[in-house]
């Protein structure tokens, strides 16, 4: 246990050096390997309710379908904490989510948050900012701008999140449920909401060293995170054996191409307040908003806990892709959310040691995953709509 606390003392004092170094633009980037790949590729910049700058890449159309002129679905894209777009074109076009999508008449959208390698573009960059604001505000701004750059009048559109990219899904269309009637279907792969049942005496240590009114969650709130190398983690976490991060980079049955070109730029960046809402969350065992501590709760919330996210009010059609073996989201705490939402559909990994990363990086990411959402989606495509079916029934009776 010292041990442990010791590894994130050190870890967070380095966090503060290097969260100031300059991040370089990378050299490769999505953009880059979707067209070297024979793909369209377009890079947009969306601004945010609050001043923001969000980068999201698109893959148009698909060069095998010559579909640019046919109407494309929208479909969007969104990756885990300190990861990137890259997470989606790892595998390839071959086994790639991205690719996959494009090849199957899909219009593909595929974001980054705020302050991550690719959306370091703002002016003065603030770090006050947690998935909370990833979620009620960059993922309701990229949304609507999908919709209205694809123009083809589409008013809503299918999304997959991955970890975090599931957390804001969450976040937004609970507390602005308006934003449900944008959604056709969601599939959250490895959802993170509830975090109660996290059985790792590794991060609940790290969330006891920095809950709200520590003397860590002072020094590290409001803070770039790390940018340095993952080797350097890597060897933290070899030598104080902490098996939970480990699930990350989870080496059995894992595409090791893919997964170098995915984490490539990892920790890609963000706020430590990403973290620490997280960490936040593992400590009360519910999905609530940022603790602030209890005076700053008051003044922001009106109460001295920060209040849960109505999961209730997400209407759209969830789907929850979960496996045993993901340390990060207890099939007890998946289950749990799944009873709050009206109208979830659960998907249970059959490979009991699929990990955290798995969903995007296994391989056999395409058969287990990324064939079987494609499916869902092109069936909800091709429902008829409502109308004629009523009119059938009409006709019959
Ligand atoms: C593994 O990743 C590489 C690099 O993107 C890709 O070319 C290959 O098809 C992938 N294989 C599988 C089985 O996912």
């Amino acid at each position: 246990m010292q041990k442990f606390c010791y590894f994130v003392l050190v870890f967070s004092v380095s966090s503060l050096v290097f969260g100031h170094l300059k991040c370089h633009r990378p050299k490769h980037t999505t953009l880059s390997s979707i067209v070297e790949h024979g793909y369209p590729a377009e890079y947009h910049r969306v601004i945010t309710g609050d001043g923001n700058i969000v980068v999201v890449f698109r893959i148009p159309y698909s060069p095998k379908l010559h579909n640019m002129n046919a109407k494309r679905p929208i479909v969007l894209l969104q990756h885990g904490l300190m990861s990137s777009s890259d997470t989606w074109i790892a595998s390839g076009p071959n086994n790639a989510l991205a690719y996959l999508l494009a090849d199957a008449g899909f219009d593909v959208w595929i974001g980054n948050t705020r302050g991550n390698v690719y959306s370091r573009k703002a002016k003065k960059p603030s770090w006050k900012f947690s998935w909370h604001e990833i979620g009620y505000i960059d993922m309701a701004a990229i949304i609507d701008y999908a919709l209205w750059k694809n123009g083809q009048k589409q008013r809503s559109l299918h999304y997959v999140g991955h970890s975090q990219g599931t957390t804001v899904f969450f976040v937004l269309m609970s507390l602005r449920p308006q934003y449900n009637e944008k959604i056709k279907t969601a599939h959250m792969l490895a959802p993170v909401a509830i975090m109660k049942n996290i059985n790792s005496k590794c991060l609940r240590c790290i969330a006891y060293v920095c809950r709200p009114g520590s003397l860590m969650n002072y020094l590290l709130s409001d803070e770039a995170s790390i940018t340095w190398k993952l080797e350097l983690i890597m060897k933290f976490l070899k030598k104080y054996d902490c098996p939970l991060l480990a699930n990350i980079f989870h080496e059995k049955d894992m595409n090791k191409t893919a997964n170098n070109i995915a984490i490539r730029h990892f920790p890609s960046g963000g706020s430590n307040n990403q973290i620490l809402h997280y960490l936040f969350n593992i400590r009360s065992g519910e999905f609530r908003q940022y603790d602030y501590g209890p005076r700053k709760n008051i003044r922001k919330y009106s109460s001295k806990r920060p209040p849960l996210y109505p999961v209730e009010r997400i209407k759209s059609e969830t789907h929850l892709w979960y496996s045993d073996a993901d340390t990060f989201t207890p099939v007890v705490d998946v289950l749990t959310l799944a009873r709050r939402l009206p109208k979830s559909i659960l998907h249970r990994m059959p490979d009991p040691k699929w990990s955290h990363s798995a969903f995007t990086v296994h391989m056999q990411v395409r058969r287990f995953v990324n064939d079987p959402i494609i499916a869902i989606m092109k069936r909800y495509e091709q429902k008829k709509p409502k109308k004629h079916i009523m009119r059938n029934i009409r006709y019959i009776l």
